[in-house]
């Protein structure tokens, strides 16, 4: 499969997917959420991928959804004009259930989508200075189809300052409310995403996709109602031959298997 706006390339286990529009600074359109689709649906069939890395060339990550398409959009029949938004909604569906862990490589802007996506990844990694925001109303809009992935990251407390005052804010700040996981100087966003991929890739394949699993069944019960599904979740983990190798290796003092 040959990509118009995004890049991708292999790096042993690890997948790069590349957005590819520099001109526009990432903006996503049409084509764009098709193929980060498609992308994403491939790292997630591949047994060959590990991880994945989301990132933009040029001089910024993403300015969001491309205006002009947007415009085009909403000129459209009310009903092509929602097929459109659920099928963007869907693609940062698929970027968060993606059984692969991602890692976000954030650098430049990462503006109104932008900062949709850097929410929707598992492990977003930025530059201290990379300005995000939430800036849909300042276009007489709102994070919609973005908004479950930030909320999940930032909380509705947060979101109501953000959301509604559109205010930009740097990498640390990004950091400090949990939009990302973590701010960096330019210099080492490369060496930073490089060692959360080396942590994701001394785990458990089977393990990393069940902690992601996890987290989407039990974020929502409560204690007493966790208990039957992380009991059951622990009894079937541990009885994988993943888990009996995770187990063995460490008592015999060796790397596991899925390290060599
Ligand atoms: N949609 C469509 N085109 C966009 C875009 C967007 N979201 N963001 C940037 N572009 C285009 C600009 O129109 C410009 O096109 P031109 O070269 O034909 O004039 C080009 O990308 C470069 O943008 P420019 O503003 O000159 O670059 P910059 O590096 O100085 O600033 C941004 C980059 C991202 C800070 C700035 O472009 C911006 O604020 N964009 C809007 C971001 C936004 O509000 N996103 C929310 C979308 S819901």
């Amino acid at each position: 499969m040959s990509y118009e706006t995004l890049e991708i390339a292999m790096d042993g286990p690890v997948r790069h997917v590349r957005l590819n529009r520099p001109d526009v600074r990432n903006a996503f359109n049409g084509a764009v959420v098709d193929e980060l689709t498609l992308a994403f649906e491939a790292a997630d069939a591949d047994d060959a991928t590990r991880a994945v890395v989301l990132s933009g060339n040029g001089k910024s990550f993403s300015a969001g959804a491309d205006l002009a398409w947007m415009k085009e959009q909403a000129g459209l029949p009310h009903a092509e004009n929602a097929a459109g938004a659920e099928h963007m909604a869907r693609m940062f569906l698929t970027i968060a259930r993606c059984r692969k862990p991602v890692v976000g490589r954030i650098h430049g802007h990462a503006l109104g989508g932008g900062s949709g996506l850097t929410a929707a990844v598992d492990v977003a990694v930025c530059t201290e200075t990379c300005v995000f925001g939430l800036t849909e109303v300042k276009l007489g809009i709102v994070p919609a189809v973005i908004s479950p992935f930030v909320l999940q990251k930032i909380g509705a407390g947060r979101a109501r300052t953000l959301f509604l005052t559109g205010e930009r804010f740097d990498g640390r700040e990004a950091q400090r409310i949990g939009l990302v996981h973590r701010a960096v100087a330019e210099a080492e966003l490369d060496s930073a995403v490089q060692a959360s991929i080396d942590e994701l890739l001394s785990a458990g394949p089977a393990a990393v996709a069940s902690a992601k699993e996890l987290i989407r069944n039990v974020a929502h019960l409560s204690l007493e109602d966790a208990v039957p599904v992380t009991s059951k979740w622990i009894a079937d983990l541990r009885a994988t031959d993943e888990a009996k190798e995770g187990f063995t290796a460490f008592l015999d003092k060796r790397r596991p298997g899925w390290m060599s």
